[in-house]
C-alpha cells in the first residue's frame, strides 16, 4: 500500500469514534506493521513531563521489558528531549540505544505535536538495517498531525490514559 493511502487509512481509523482512542492508535499500529515490509516493530510513547519519563502506550509487534523511559536515555529518550525526529541507520552504531529485541538493526522516531508542545513519539523498529528514508519521516508526520488533532478536538487526557 503506498503512501497517501495509508494516510488515508489511518483517517479512517483515527475518525472511528466508537473506538476508545487507545485502540484507534492499536489499530493504526497494525496498519502499519502490516502494510511496511521493514516495520517490524511499531508503538506510541507518551511524555510525562512532571516525570520526565516515556510510557508505553499501544504498540504491534513483540511486548517490551522498555514501558517506561527516562528523558534522554535511548533513542526515544533523546527525541523527547530534542524535540527532533530521530533516523537510525545502524542501531549498533549508537552509544546511547536502548534494545528491546536484538534483531533490530535500524530505528526511526517522529515527535507528536499537539498545540507545539510534545507530547510523546511514534517509535518504529526495523530487523533492515538502514531502512527508514526521509518518506517514512514525512508519512509519520503526516500520520502524528492526524492524532494530535483527535487529540486536540476529543480533549483527550493521555496522561489519564498511561500507566
Ligand atoms: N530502541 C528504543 C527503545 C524502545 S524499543 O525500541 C521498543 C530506544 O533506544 O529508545
Amino acid at each position: 500500500m503506498n503512501n497517501s493511502k495509508l494516510i488515508e487509512q489511518s483517517f479512517t481509523i483515527l475518525d472511528d469514534k466508537n473506538l476508545s482512542f487507545f485502540q484507534r492508535l492499536k489499530k493504526v499500529c497494525d496498519l502499519l506493521q502490516q502494510e511496511k515490509n521493514s516495520y517490524d516493530w511499531v508503538g506510541f510513547y507518551f511524555a510525562k513531563h512532571s516525570e520526565k519519563t516515556l510510557h508505553l502506550g499501544p504498540f504491534a509487534g513483540e511486548p517490551t521489558d522498555h514501558k517506561v523511559i527516562p528523558f534522554g536515555k535511548g533513542i526515544c529518550g533523546q527525541v523527547a528531549e530534542s524535540n527532533k525526529n530521530f533516523l537510525v541507520e545502524d542501531v549498533n552504531a549508537q552509544d546511547n540505544y536502548i534494545a528491546c529485541s536484538l534483531n533490530v538493526k535500524s530505528e526511526i522516531v517522529v515527535s507528536l505535536f499537539v498545540n507545539d508542545q510534545n507530547i510523546g513519539q511514534i517509535d518504529i523498529d526495523s530487523n533492515t538495517a538502514n531502512a527508514f528514508s526521509k518518506d517514512d519521516e514525512a508519512l509519520l508526520e503526516s500520520i502524528n498531525k492526524m492524532i494530535a488533532q483527535v487529540i486536540d478536538k476529543e480533549n483527550i487526557q493521555i496522561l489519564d490514559l498511561i500507566e
